[in-house]
């Protein structure tokens, strides 16, 4: 068993993807999120670049403690996955998750007609990344096709509309072409353009986001390594006992206290569909829990679905410790500005976001070195 948090980080808003499927997998888990925003977008940047920013916000994580190191990023993997196992799992015992070989995993178990199609930042695809994780399938056709343009909609919050159709047609024009059957979204912003990118590509293609599988490698280190968290119930935090409770982290904790108390199924699956409606929900009420778990099975599974609806009212969006940490036991950081990635990270994670803080890792001195490495 281990309390600390999983560290986890992107360039932006794209590892929250990755995040939401932590939190709906693991509930009892603290996270510590990084957003690089001062470094956004990691693309088109020089691969060694990326990888120079990416250890740098993977140190700042390790530095505050972290059991477990997520890289939520393909760009990032591609550039330093290698170096960050080297420094963090090697030397220091902390294990590494990234998200290509799981997003690889799942195409080469949905595809039928081995044409697969990948698209992705260009330091992903230029890096061959996909390429070396897709060899195993028979007969494999690939095609690939970077999308710069997905991660700036995504960044600046918009996610549908006739913007996002017009350049997801430009870009899957491609990859319709080349007849795929199955399209993995190798960045983790565009499951945020899910909508737009499946329409386009037609409901007989199935779309691989690496996220849900990226979560199953979580767990399962987690599990092996005896690295859990010990306790569901630590996810509410301390702080706010009037606090409307959140819809998916206080949903699964109440059930999990029901089925503590009297092991009844119902309260299992009430649970199990508040918390998955949601991590739009979050800024836990304690007395909420506290209150569910004096009672058990079905009147647990009811109360979480009553917190769910409280969530979604947009109750206690915004409780958070002064340092940073939210009602819901999670912390954000961005190294840009952290209002600005706060308004964004409620947009698409809800009210789980408490306050954002400054990151020290703004990839200033290690990446202005290495650009005067790169001119001289
Ligand atoms: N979300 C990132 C990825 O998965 C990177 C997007 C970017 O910063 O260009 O590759």
């Amino acid at each position: 068993m281990n309390d600390a948090p999983i560290g986890i980080f992107d360039s932006g808003v794209g590892g929250l993807t990755v995040a939401r499927a932590i939190l709906d997998q693991l509930p009892g888990e603290r996270l510590l999120y990084i957003g690089d925003t001062a470094n956004s977008p990691y693309g088109p940047k020089p691969l060694e670049q990326v990888r120079s920013m990416a250890l740098n916000v993977m140190d700042e994580l390790v530095d505050s403690g972290v059991k477990m190191l997520v890289i939520a990023c393909n760009t990032a993997t591609a550039a330093a996955l290698d170096e960050a196992r080297e420094r963090y799992t090697k030397g220091m015992g902390i294990p590494v998750i990234e998200v290509i070989s799981p997003a690889a995993r799942t195409a080469a178990a949905l595809t039928r007609s081995g044409r697969v199609g990948v698209i992705a930042t260009a330091g992903t695809v230029n890096s061959g990344a996909y390429a070396r994780a897709l060899q195993g399938i028979p007969g494999l056709n690939l095609t690939q096709q970077a999308c710069p343009r997905f991660v700036q909609l995504a960044e600046a919050g918009i996610t549908t509309g006739p913007q996002v159709l017009d350049v997801a047609k430009e870009y899957l024009e491609p990859l319709q072409a080349a007849a795929v059957d199955t399209l993995v979204l190798g960045c983790t912003h565009y499951p945020l353009l899910a909508g737009p990118i499946s329409y386009v590509m037609g409901r007989n293609v199935a779309l691989v986001s690496s996220s849900e599988e990226t979560a199953k490698d979580v767990y399962r280190e987690l599990a092996a390594r005896d690295l859990l968290h010990s306790d569901t119930q630590a996810v509410v935090g301390s702080g706010d006992d009037d606090g409307a409770a959140g819809t998916g982290v206080a949903g699964g904790v109440a059930g999990s206290a029901a089925f503590g108390a009297d092991g009844a199924a119902q309260g299992v699956a009430g649970a199990a569909a508040a918390g998955g409606s949601g991590l739009a929900g979050g800024a836990g009420g304690t007395n909420a829990v506290k209150q569910v778990s004096r009672q058990g099975g079905a009147q647990g599974a009811s109360s979480g679905t009553a917190t769910s609806s409280a969530a979604a009212s947009g109750k206690g969006a915004s409780s958070a410790t002064p340092s940073g940490e939210a009602a819901s036991g999670h912390e954000f950081r961005a190294t840009g500005d952290p209002v600005a990635f706060q308004v964004l990270a409620k947009r698409f994670l809800g009210p789980v976001v408490g306050q954002v803080r400054q990151a020290h890792a703004t990839g200033g001195a290690g990446v202005k070195n290495l650009d005067r490495e790169i001119r001289e």
